[in-house]
């Protein structure tokens, strides 16, 4: 068993992903990354110098059962625990008016955004509860808390993501386990900006900064990622944590 604690994120060499995996390694913890990127894991491996006895990876499509199993239990023989889990990875999907959205963009953004978080949270709920420990953020959006025009898939995967995470915080509080989700407004990642050409398209555009006028920097995002998992947010059980410098302020 890791004498350390054991961090496993997904979307681990994504714009937040990666600021994730960095601030948990930087506080001490083993951090298990995945992703489907492997060139992308590797290179993030390499350009922070990594303890390769700290930080290991697995190729996953975290919307297969089959994979989300395999990788979990091999985490779970290799290190013997995970004390959090943060699920990051997701798509933004195409971009589209609701009668022009096709039904396969809405399907594959589900089984990422949605079934996702879920698969990780049923293969590693297990592992949390016999320790009688464990912390999960995941990740909402301010699209998972209004009704922004174009994304209904991403938007409504987002809402999923908020009240499943409430979901699992009502049951597993009672085994120790605390889940919480974490909803940005803008990040400068490649996300926001394909989310800032794609609306291009339609001639407007609801990417507003708010106050501070500028998006986030991801690591600005990462910190209260570690905070929530961390023993300071002892307290805070089911929450959904607004992260947008305001934006949704109007
Ligand atoms: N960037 C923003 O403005 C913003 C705003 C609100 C919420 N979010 C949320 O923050 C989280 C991280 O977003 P980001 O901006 O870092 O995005 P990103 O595109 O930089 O990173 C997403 C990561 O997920 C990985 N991924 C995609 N599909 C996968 C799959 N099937 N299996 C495993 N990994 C997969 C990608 O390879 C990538 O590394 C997401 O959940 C996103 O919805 C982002």
């Amino acid at each position: 068993m890791s004498e350390r604690k054991v961090a496993v994120v997904t979307g681990a060499s994504g714009g937040i992903g990666s600021q994730v995996v960095k601030k948990f390694y930087e506080n001490d913890y083993d951090v298990v990354m995945l992703d489907i990127k492997k060139e992308a894991l590797e290179a993030a491996i390499e350009a922070e110098g990594y303890d390769p006895e700290r930080v290991c990876y697995y190729i996953l499509d975290v919307s297969s059962e089959e994979q989300v199993k395999d990788v979990v239990d091999s985490i779970k023989e290799k290190k013997g625990r995970i004390d959090a889990l943060v699920s990051t990875a997701a798509i933004i999907g195409k971009y589209n008016p609701t009668i022009d959205y096709t039904f396969a963009n809405f399907k594959r953004i589900y089984e990422i955004n949605v079934f996702g978080p879920f698969l990780m949270m049923m293969n590693v709920l297990p592992i949390m509860k016999a320790q009688g420990k464990g912390a999960i953020v995941n990740f909402g959006s301010v699209s998972g808390m209004t009704g922004y025009t174009y994304e209904i898939g991403y938007g409504s995967s987002k809402w999923a993501v908020i009240g499943m995470t409430k979901n699992v915080a009502n049951e597993y509080g009672q085994f120790g386990i605390r889940a919480n989700s974490v909803s940005p407004g803008w990040v400068n990642t490649q996300m926001f900006r394909d989310s800032v050409e794609d609306y291009k398209n339609f001639g407007d555009s609801q990417v507003t900064l708010g106050p501070l006028g500028r998006p986030a920097e991801p690591e600005e995002i990462a910190n209260v990622v570690y905070f929530l998992a961390s023993d300071e947010a002892s307290y805070i059980n089911g929450s959904n944590v607004l992260v947008d410098g305001g934006m949704m302020l109007g």
